[in-house]
């Protein structure tokens, strides 16, 4: 095993999507490793992200009312602390971006050009390079990190397991281009991103299934909110994965969602096509899941189509379909994470020296339902909050102190073998079942078997799927047809993988 000497004892940020990357740089010039599978920014779903970043900065608009859409979208569910300290720095996240060098688009009279998302009251999209607001984002951090010279980059490297001693992180281990290396340290920082790669049909990179939250679970780490998987109901439907996401922008600007048959079939649901995304995946799926086909029809849209939405327009071309004459073959596809380790506002988790941030953590801001943009935002404001605690506070990192609420019912095994993305796309979708899900913790139970790299997918797949048997009701992204209303009360569920095991 090669020893990372030069770098013992530095901060090791793993992941450079916008999260790894604003927190390398927050940091600077405190020596960082800044760890990352493939190159800088590359295999990142910050990379693909679309749509923008949610801040309300309208004339119109206000922090009151960004949390509120918030708090609705979330199902109830949303953390008030984590929903407001994160919306509320929602400007000094833009500022920090654009004096990184992003620029976000501009109306000509100098104002931001605001878009409109699913579930938001106002138009408080902030994008860049019409819809390819991820891209440029990354590119700008990305090209802030090589210049800045306190951060060290190793590319091509795939952290395997985090090491700890009486409980705390004492390094990690991982290979690069096939060489085992070995980084000693106190102070890891996860930013491995989300499990879009569990499923069969998703706009993530197919690849992201969760590591983070996997290594963060063999180290003991606190877990929250796993069973909420968020799916977005307009991905491009092709026949090939991972599928291109046609952004809810599309919808803000006035496309509407029919069947085959032409029917507007979100004509009597509150909202419109500009619902909540779960509602509307829920409605796409169940056109799908009778037979049936769903496009989005953007012909009428009240934007000049090619313009706004550049990268879109190419990938519709590029698949022979032309968005400005004719309807858009959509399907729902997995694309969020809400849940994952379980941090503070200082993204700090339950394991002395373990930070995490962006998609692989869980503050709790997203609730049950993410709503559209706030991701970019949290990944970005959360960025400068853990850099800002790493710097200046000596306080110990220890269990978050959000109240830990452990469901009872033990759970019944009925051992079966399918790959893990057949399982969680059968049965931990857009619709669960009990005994579906039941079927998935059997199956992936002794697939987990032994913890380590190689069963890291089974084993968020497990988690997802302990975390979903204990929801006995449908909220937000999370619906059983066997439990389809809402408690009154739906307390958040924080379990380790040894209490997860236990129950099972
Ligand atoms: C989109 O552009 O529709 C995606 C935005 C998001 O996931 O927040």
């Amino acid at each position: 095993t090669g020893e990372l000497a030069a770098f013992e004892g530095r901060i090791a940020i793993v992941g450079s999507g916008i999260a790894g990357l604003m927190t390398a740089l927050e940091l600077a010039p405190e020596p960082v490793v800044l760890l990352t599978k493939y190159g800088l920014g590359l295999g990142t779903s910050s990379a693909w992200a679309q749509g923008g970043i949610a801040a309300s900065l309208g004339s119109d608009d206000s922090v009151g009312f960004h949390l509120a859409d918030t708090r609705a979208a979330g199902g109830g569910h949303c953390d008030e602390r984590a929903a407001a300290t994160i919306i509320g720095e929602a400007q000094a996240a833009i500022d920090a971006l654009e004096s990184w060098g992003v620029a976000f688009d501009r109306n000509t009279d100098g104002n931001f050009a605001l878009g409109l998302e699913a579930a938001h009251s106002h138009r408080r999209i902030v994008h860049a390079a019409g819809d390819g607001t991820g891209v440029a984002i990354v590119r700008a951090l990305a090209r802030a990190v090589a210049a800045t010279p306190s951060i060290t980059v190793l590319e091509g490297a795939d952290v395997r397991r985090l090491l700890t001693s009486g409980g705390r992180i004492a390094g990690l281990v991982g290979k690069q281009d096939g060489q085992a290396f070995s980084l000693r340290t106190t102070r890891v920082v996860l930013a491995t991103g989300g499990v879009g790669g569990l499923y069969d049909a998703t706009t993530n990179p197919p690849e992201n299934f969760g590591q983070g939250i996997a290594l963060a679970a063999r180290a003991g780490a606190v877990l929250a909110d796993m069973e909420f998987v968020q799916f977005h109901p307009t991905a491009l439907a092709l026949a090939k994965q991972p599928l291109p996401l046609i952004s809810e922008a599309v919808r803000g600007e006035g496309a509407l969602l029919v069947n085959e048959r032409g029917d507007r079939f979100m004509a009597d649901t509150p909202g419109l096509e500009l619902a909540p995304r779960d509602v509307v995946a829920r409605a796409i799926g169940a056109q799908i899941e009778r037979g049936g086909r769903v496009f989005l029809d953007a012909r009428n849209c009240g934007v000049p189509f090619d313009a706004r939405f550049p990268a879109i327009s190419k990938i519709c071309r590029q698949n022979a379909i032309d968005p400005t004459t004719e309807p858009i073959p959509v399907c729902p596809a997995a694309h969020y994470h809400m849940g994952g380790v379980a941090t503070d506002l200082s993204g700090r988790s339950s394991v002395t020296g373990l930070w995490a941030v962006g998609e692989v953590a869980c503050t709790g801001l997203h609730g049950a339902n993410r709503l559209a943009s706030n991701s970019l935002l949290e990944a970005t404001v959360m960025g400068l909050r853990v850099a800002r605690d790493l710097l200046s506070s000596p306080i110990e990192p220890g269990r978050p102190s959000l109240a830990k609420s452990l469901l009872a019912g033990r759970i019944l095994l009925t051992p079966e073998s399918q790959k893990v993305r057949r399982v969680a796309s059968r049965h931990l979708g857009i619709v669960r079942q009990g005994s579906g899900i039941e079927e998935a913790i059997a199956t992936l139970l002794p697939w987990a078997e032994g913890f380590s790299p190689a069963t890291d997918p089974a084993t968020v797949g497990l988690l997802i799927a302990v975390f979903a048997h204990l929801r006995q009701e449908s909220r937000g992204a999370h619906a059983r047809s066997d439990f389809p209303n809402k408690q009154p009360v739906g307390d958040r569920t924080m379990l380790t993988l040894s209490e997860v095991l236990d129950l099972a």
